[in-house]
């Protein structure tokens, strides 16, 4: 590939970025996605080129001619990742390897050129590197790093685009729900369904959310959270939330989520709790759970606890559930043992504060 292997980035500091004190009022309390570093990441693509000019930039908007592919036909995937301070003061991303091996399987279903493993990682050693001293050294915060690519060729034919521009922007954060964590209550949405097999379910792409904004305004409207989707076939079983997989904790201390049949986000924290529990002896069950099921066993105290999980939510405990037809409470609607348990693991290993058995820490700074 002639472009390709060019891992040389091109670096143009910003000239004008922002002062030290205004930059620790915004990292006093972040929220999510609203703040942004100084610089992004751009690389190009073009059909017989390849993938080229990777560099490193002031953070700006992107001149856009109004007939590029993506504001037409949303041929776009991204990605979602997070970098933590170390406990002596290092940096450290989770698991990026397979973000970037997701990021090239949402490319794949969206007849996107991959691009290379290598140049995925570099780009966000770049903005970490750079925008450095923007990482929260709070107990809850962290960088979160947004990778993202789409069409941008200028043409309104139907057809995968020749040429598309990738870009990184990163983004300080802290919890994703603004209650911080605490449960939070689940609408099961009647109208809408998130994905049927065949579909895009399992690829990153922006269009599975802008599917989902009207499902996720019906979840609000009914005074809850998020929403919950069920399978598109029945309308019988447990998908997954908007933007989190999600896992049932039973009586006999199992685990049990639903399994990865095209229609879900592959999440790389679902695997690393599955991971995690196991290693802990626990029994994990991938399968399909019914919302009937999830109803009698709260009833009955099979189900002892719900969580979601993913790399905005962390792990977060699920209390109540809500439908057209009724609304019930998994075990007292506050957080679980064992989900408190995952989620404390988890958090220490991202943070640099337990043992990393698997190898999933991967220091940056
Ligand atoms: N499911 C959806 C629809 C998501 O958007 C996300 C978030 O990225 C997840 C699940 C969880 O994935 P991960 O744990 O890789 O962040
Ligand atoms: C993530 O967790 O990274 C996501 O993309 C989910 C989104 C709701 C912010």
């Amino acid at each position: 590939m002639s472009g390709g292997d060019n891992l040389e980035f091109e670096i143009r500091p910003n000239p004008a970025p922002v002062g030290d004190a205004e930059r620790a009022a915004l990292l006093a309390n972040p929220g999510f996605g609203r703040i942004f570093t100084d610089h992004m990441v751009t690389i190009r693509y073009a059909d017989g080129k390849g993938w080229y000019e990777p560099r490193v930039e002031a953070r700006a908007p992107i001149p856009m001619d109004p007939a590029s592919a993506v504001l037409h036909y949303a041929q776009e995937i991204f990605e979602g990742l997070k970098a933590y301070t170390l406990p002596d003061g290092g940096v450290a991303m989770f698991r990026p390897d397979a973000n970037a091996a997701r990021f090239a399987q949402s490319a794949q279903r969206m007849a996107m050129p991959p691009l290379p493993v290598e140049m995925f990682l570099q780009s966000l050693h770049e903005i970490i590197e750079i925008d450095r001293s923007w990482l929260p050294t709070s107990d809850e915060g962290s960088l979160y790093l947004r990778p993202f690519a789409y069409a941008s060729e200028v043409f309104l034919g139907v057809r995968p685009s020749m040429e598309y521009l990738y870009l990184v922007i990163a983004s300080p954060v802290g919890p994703y729900f603004s209650g911080g964590v605490k449960p939070v209550s689940v609408w099961v949405t009647p109208d809408y369904t998130r994905a049927a097999p065949g579909g895009t379910g399992a690829a990153k792409c922006g269009g599975n959310y802008a599917a989902g904004l009207s499902a996720q305004a019906e979840a609000i409207e009914n005074g809850c959270d998020q929403v919950v989707y069920l399978d598109a076939i029945e309308r019988k079983y447990i998908d997954e939330l908007g933007g989190m997989n999600v896992f049932f904790v039973l009586d006999d201390g199992s685990l049990v989520t639903p399994p990865l049949t095209g229609t879900i986000l592959p999440g790389i924290t679902r695997d690393s709790v599955i991971k995690l529990a196991e290693r802990a002896g626990r029994k994990v069950e991938e399968r399909p759970v019914s919302l009937d099921e999830w109803r009698t066993g709260s009833a009955s105290g099979r189900i002892r606890e719900a969580f979601a999980c993913g790399t905005a939510a962390v792990i977060t405990p699920i209390g109540k559930v809500r439908s057209a037809a009724d609304e019930f409470v998994i075990a007292d609607g506050g957080t679980g043992e064992v989900t408190a348990e995952l989620r404390k693991q988890l958090v220490d290993i991202q943070r640099g504060r337990a043992d990393d058995p698997f190898g999933w820490v991967h220091r940056v700074l």
